[in-house]
């Protein structure tokens, strides 16, 4: 981040205070701030607050003749390394959607080619608002990162998602987009598909059958991959792992339920899945299964979609699909025969009879219908960043 500059938008939200922190965090890295203060950002923080943290003037209106004249409008939208528009309202998200250019933030936001991140802030309602998700995800498709924002209490008294998320979290997606070199911008405007951990499934209210999965892999694929550039969806089964900075991840329980959340986050250029998806579900007892008596109750297993394979060999199939094999023997062959199953371009097998699960590092082969590649033992963030290279090397 050190040297780089941030055009940093200021939106009119009560999170607008926690710009002010943003700032400082930004600085304490080494970065520049160029801050922009909308109308109504101006009516939550000052512009002598904003302009003292990033030791640098605040522009506030497009019609300001004297800061036009030291820097043009299209020129301060075009010489920042990333734009970050924090908070982000539902208004800002829309005008931005919509092409709208009504003051100076929106005129920058639509006159750049730089880089865009928002961090969004808003009451619950208007985030789940029909007309907020579909902003979101216009925005999203013109290759803007916008960021998931947390769930909790909000400043109105209401509870759910909608809330600023941690600085931590908004300066992890701003290094995750400034990072990259040109190499590493290569998946910019890609959407990549990525499924993680396991999956559980009931067998009563209070059982289910999983596995050991950690999903460490799979997120770190998941980070890579947003670290390249891609826009990154994450379904993932039951893990306790921070999502990486710019991921926007879907959590679920069960097979069924991953299954229907790839569905809907397709079309992708890309699909990952890494997710160790439990291959039968129980049909489960609606109240908990009691002893005695009887002995002990039958299970009666029933098999779940197999995912990789819907998306595989499904009318919306990704350019590139990627799948994963876990073996306790025969591993080339094994994941050579689920090449064509699953209707996958790859597949990454690992052994793991050798304790895998929970591990930070891994031992790979990549089996292609050109024959089978040992990556050798490594970190699974290395195992990661090996295979986004591979991607931006086959999508090229
Ligand atoms: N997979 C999936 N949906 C399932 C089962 C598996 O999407 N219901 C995916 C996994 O995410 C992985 C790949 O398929 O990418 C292979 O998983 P694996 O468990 O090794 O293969 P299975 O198809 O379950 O075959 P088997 O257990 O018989 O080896």
């Amino acid at each position: 981040m050190h040297g780089r500059t941030i055009l940093l938008i200021v939106g009119g939200g009560i999170a607008a205070f926690k710009a002010l922190e943003l700032v400082r965090a930004l600085r304490r890295a080494g970065a520049h701030v160029t801050p922009v203060l909308t109308e109504n950002g101006a009516r939550f923080v000052t512009a002598l607050s904003l302009s003292a943290l990033a030791e640098a003037p605040v522009r506030q209106s497009l019609w300001d003749l004297e800061a036009e004249a030291t820097m043009g409008h299209i020129q301060l939208s075009r010489a920042a390394d990333l734009i970050v528009v924090c908070p982000a309202t539902a208004n800002l998200l829309a005008r931005a959607a919509a092409g709208i250019a009504d003051d100076l933030a929106t005129t920058l936001l639509l006159a750049t080619d730089t880089p865009v991140l928002m961090v969004p802030a808003m009451n619950v309602r208007m985030w789940q608002h029909a007309a907020t998700r579909r902003n979101v995800a216009t925005l999203r498709g013109d290759g803007v990162t916008v960021l998931d924002p947390d769930e909790g209490e909000m400043a109105c008294g209401e509870y759910g998602p909608g809330r600023l998320p941690e600085t931590e979290a908004i300066l992890a997606a701003i290094a995750a987009q400034l990072a990259p070199t040109q190499a590493a911008r290569a998946l910019a405007g890609r959407h990549a598909l990525v499924t993680a951990g396991p999956t559980h499934e009931a067998i009563d209210p209070v059982r289910f059958i999983g596995n050991h999965s950690s999903g460490k892999q799979g997120f770190a694929i998941a980070a890579a991959l947003a670290a390249a550039g891609a826009r990154v969806t994450l379904v993932a089964g039951p893990v306790h792992l921070p999502t990486p900075g710019g991921v926007t991840r879907i959590d679920v329980v069960s097979a069924r339920e991953m299954a229907a959340a790839v569905d809907a986050a397709l079309p992708a250029d890309i699909a990952v899945m890494v997710a160790a998806v439990a291959d039968w579900r129980v049909e489960a007892a609606p109240a908990k299964l009691k002893k005695g008596g009887a002995g002990p109750p039958a299970l009666t297993l029933v098999e779940n979609p197999d995912i990789l394979a819907a998306v595989g060999h499904g009318p919306r199939r990704p350019r590139l699909v990627i799948g994963f094999a876990a073996e306790t023997g025969d591993l080339i062959a094994n994941a050579a025969a689920k090449l064509a199953k699953k209707g996958a371009d790859w597949i990454i097998a690992n052994d793991v009879s050798a304790g895998v699960f929970g591990a930070e590092s891994n031992h790979v082969h990549r089996v292609t219908a050109a024959g089978a590649e040992d990556w050798g033992p490594a970190a699974k963030d290395a195992v990661a960043a090996r295979l986004v290279d591979a991607i931006v090397e086959t999508l090229k």
